[in-house]
């Protein structure tokens, strides 16, 4: 149960404190969504271990309900384990409240067709970050031989029988490539899906899957053609299988970004191997030092010496394993307490500066032209009364309170929870004093 869930929609942090310590990472969001999905294709039982305990999560444990499968979410210290028995699954509509509450339940839409043939689901919709259309993804869905609909804002899908094809995406969409993979396990011949996303949640998609007795060949994901190959099998050659979660790149490179902001010397446990180079090169590069141990499951930040700290003069965000633009809004932060300008280019999504307003009304130096953001930081930010307007937006406001003069109250925090397990936990482990609640 997050705290979100009581209705605790804001929080309340004083700034200017450094933060020390170690935390551990939580599982990885956006790889254990498209993995619950892909449960669904498995008739049995499947349990995820290292389950983050978001909203989200609990929105995609709503909507497998909502087919007829069993969810059990059981709580744990490594994250929750949550256990998917698909046995009884026959309803192919999806329910308008979880699709619209969390657009990332359009990946569904492979898993049902790949299990039941059909599926009935509304448009996702855009969000406050951009359009978001789903096109490609039904482009690669038709190309596998379902027929779609399009029924006011309803989608109807539906397969007789879904057939292997070449599939060449004109962009690396993450989702696409998620549906197609699912609609493709069970499709008679083989699937090509050439420029396909290689984001580690991916990976990690196909590699559970594979446990489950699919033939999934993701390695060629990483030539320059992203060429992932699914060869097609009969359902019933799909097993339970038991999976671990990757922790969160994304998580641990926010807390990467408020040590940069805040100042101080922190390491961060059960990090995602060797998933964390772009964003590490960039915090170097801003004038903090960068420590893995050994077996690279842990990074360490010493961002004490803060005359040290400078921004580069230009970022673009870019598919994997260039900078994640879901970091985008923590580097802004961050950004406004570096001297100098830096120059952030958003090459993924149509309108990701919403939370530049918020910022600004922080005092922080920051201007918008179309996809480019100009930060020039050294100025002193002061806690103000601020708006999440969506997660990784709302994760970049707490960094900017952790810095901020006086108290920095962010309302809508429960956009926050969508994809932070622990973050008042967390940063309160590292000495920031913030809390739930105004
Ligand atoms: C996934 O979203 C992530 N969400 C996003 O993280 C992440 O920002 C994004 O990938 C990029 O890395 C999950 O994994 C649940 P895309 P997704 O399809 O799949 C356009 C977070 O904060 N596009 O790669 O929606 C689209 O509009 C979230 O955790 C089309 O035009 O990303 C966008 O501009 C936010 N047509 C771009 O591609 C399509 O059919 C990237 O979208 C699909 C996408």
């Amino acid at each position: 149960m997050t705290h979100f869930d009581k209705g605790s929609e804001s929080i309340w942090i004083e700034g200017k404190r450094s933060l020390s310590g170690r935390i551990p990472i939580q599982g990885s969001k956006n790889a254990a969504l498209p993995i619950l999905a892909a449960c669904m294709l498995i008739p049995g039982k499947c349990v995820l271990n290292g389950c983050p305990d978001i909203t989200d999560i609990k929105c995609m444990c709503s909507l497998l309900k909502s087919t007829g499968a069993e969810v059990d979410i059981n709580s744990a210290k490594a994250g929750n384990q949550i256990t998917i028995d698909t046995r009884n699954v026959r309803e192919h509509r999806l329910p308008e409240k979880y699709v619209s509450a969390m657009r990332s339940s359009v990946v569904m839409m492979g898993a049902m067709l790949g299990r039941l043939g059909e599926v009935y689901v509304n448009y996702p919709g855009g969000c406050v970050i951009g359009e978001r259309p789903i096109n490609l993804h039904l482009y690669g869905l038709e190309k596998l031989g379902a027929q779609i609909w399009i029924e006011g804002n309803h989608i109807h899908a539906y397969a007789d029988e879904l057939k292997g094809a070449v599939i060449d995406l004109p962009f690396p969409s993450v989702g696409a490539t998620q549906n197609i993979i699912l609609a493709a396990v069970t499709a008679q011949g083989t699937t090509i899906i050439k420029n396909a996303a290689r984001e580690p949640e991916i990976i990690e998609l196909c590699k559970f899957l594979n446990k489950a007795g699919a033939k999934i060949d993701y390695a060629g994901a990483f030539l320059p053609e992203g060429r992932i190959v699914i060869h097609g099998i009969e359902l019933s050659r799909l097993h339970e299988v038991s999976y671990e979660i990757i922790t969160d790149r994304i998580v641990a490179g926010t807390y990467l970004f408020a040590t940069l902001a805040a100042g101080g010397e922190v390491t961060l446990e059960n990090i995602p191997i060797g998933q964390l180079d772009s964003i590490c090169d960039i915090i170097t590069r801003m004038g903090a030092m960068i420590a893995l141990n050994e077996d690279g499951s842990e990074v360490t930040i010493y961002a004490n010496e803060r005359e040290k700290i400078i921004n580069i003069p230009y970022i673009e965000t870019q598919v994997y394993p260039a900078f994640p633009t879901d970091l985008q809004s923590p580097l802004l932060a961050a950004a406004c307490m570096a001297k100098g300008q830096l120059k952030v280019q958003e090459k993924i999504f149509t309108s990701r500066f919403r939370i530049v307003e918020e910022l600004r009304r922080m005092g922080a130096d920051v201007t918008v032209e179309k996809d480019l953001a100009v930060v020039t930081g050294g100025r002193e930010l002061e806690g103000r009364t601020v708006i999440a307007r969506e997660l990784r937006g709302g994760a970049a406001l707490v960094i900017a309170g952790l810095c901020a003069s006086g108290i920095t109250t962010v309302a809508d925090a429960g956009y926050i929870g969508r994809g932070y397990q622990n973050i008042v936990e967390d940063l309160t482990k590292l000495g920031a004093r913030i809390r739930y609640g105004n």
